[in-house]
């Protein structure tokens, strides 16, 4: 059912609210804030820091609020932390293997952070970086403005690359994400928000093996060891990357020998309606124990499923949460057959993602 369910919303419609507060400083003596923005039956805290989501309260089919996303309570855990809570990820989500890639004839090395590969745009990507936050107003929608400039060179990527990412908020339950960029030298550019969910609610102590899925995607990229896609777009059928008739999240997590290769689902989904102009639906998550729902729409070609398999150590245990990483393919820099992250000067890097809250 989409928002607002039957029983009576008008309380819970609060006036829309932004607001600034002093989060942490950095060790360079950075002020990091943290901002909180209120519209309809949603609250969702950002830090400057990373663009980090630190939370996001989300009604239940009661109609009572929990935050539903993984995060930390100080700036020093943010910093330490290997787990992309809620962070915008670039200037590549995903791995770029061997932290290698070649453009118009020059190869360009990265830093390698994971095993032997490049992962979600180095060891200090956009998730590092303190971004300029102002509020976001248009209509009856209210959010955030996110700016970063990352000078070329920056992680080993080349161009000066000028981005704007819009947190919104509806009236309606959504957040949607509109992310853009330009540069001034052929580069890449694939960036996601690394959100880990739990809908029965953050603190609740609940895996979220038991949420269901449903996801329509045909097809999947399998990986090898190191979590790179060996090139090939696997069927799903007869799998358990098979979600299109929707199943329980933990369902056969223990079954093949590409789960035991990432410890669980963390691998990209290859969405049957492909690039599209406008976000479209891709995904709907249930979760019986709080009636809440999350609905994913996204005009990318292809999602990371991560079950949250390495999440030991970080004060959440493994399957606390997912993060569902809207994205172009992992390795796609290195893969002709993908579809093609390169930007260009003149060119305007713009993708949007939705995630549409509600209950059952
Ligand atoms: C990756 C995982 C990685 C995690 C880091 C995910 O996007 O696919 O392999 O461990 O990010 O928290």
């Amino acid at each position: 059912m989409p928002w607002p369910p039957s029983h009576d919303m008008k309380k819970m419609r609060r006036t829309v609210i932004i607001s600034k507060a002093h989060f942490g400083t950095l060790a360079d003596g950075t002020g990091v804030d943290v901002w909180t923005v209120s519209c309809g039956p949603l609250v969702l805290k950002a830090l400057s820091y990373g663009g980090t989501v630190q939370s996001l309260e989300v009604p239940d089919r009661h109609g009572r609020s929990a935050n539903i996303a993984l995060g930390y309570d100080s700036i020093e855990r943010y910093v330490a932390g290997t787990t992309y809570f809620g962070a915008l990820i670039g200037r590549y989500g995903n791995r770029i293997a061997d932290g290698r890639f070649t453009l118009d004839g020059m190869t360009y090395q990265l830093p390698v952070n994971n095993g032997p590969n490049s992962l979600h745009g180095g060891d200090r990507g956009f998730d590092k970086r303190v971004w300029d936050i102002e509020p976001y107003a248009k209509g009856e929608d209210t959010g955030l403005t996110l700016r970063y400039v990352s000078e070329d060179g920056e992680q080993g990527y080349p161009g000066r690359l000028t981005v704007k990412v819009d947190y919104i908020l509806t009236r309606d339950a959504q957040w949607r994400i509109d992310y853009a960029a330009t540069t001034d030298k052929p580069t890449l550019a694939n960036f996601t928000q690394h959100t880990y969910f739990n809908l029965t609610g953050a603190a609740s102590g609940a895996a979220v093996h038991d949420h269901e899925l449903r996801l329509a995607a045909s097809r999947y990229t399998p990986v090898d060891a190191d979590l790179i896609p060996t090139g090939e777009l696997a069927p799903v059928d007869g799998t358990p990357f098979d979600f299109r008739a929707g199943k329980a999240l933990g369902h056969d997590i223990r079954d093949s020998q590409q789960l035991l290769n990432a410890h669980g689902i963390d691998h990209n989904f290859v969405l049957d309606k492909g690039i599209t102009a406008a976000p479209e639906p891709i995904a709907r998550f249930t979760d019986g124990t709080s009636g809440r729902t999350l609905t994913v729409s996204t005009t990318e070609p292809g999602v990371q499923l991560y079950t949250g398999n390495f999440l030991d150590g970080s004060g959440y245990r493994q399957g606390a949460g997912f993060a569902f990483e809207t994205q172009h393919f992992p390795d796609s820099p290195n893969r002709p057959a993908f579809p093609s992250t390169v930007l260009r000067p003149g060119q305007t890097y713009r993708t949007s993602t939705v995630y549409a809250f509600g209950v059952f």
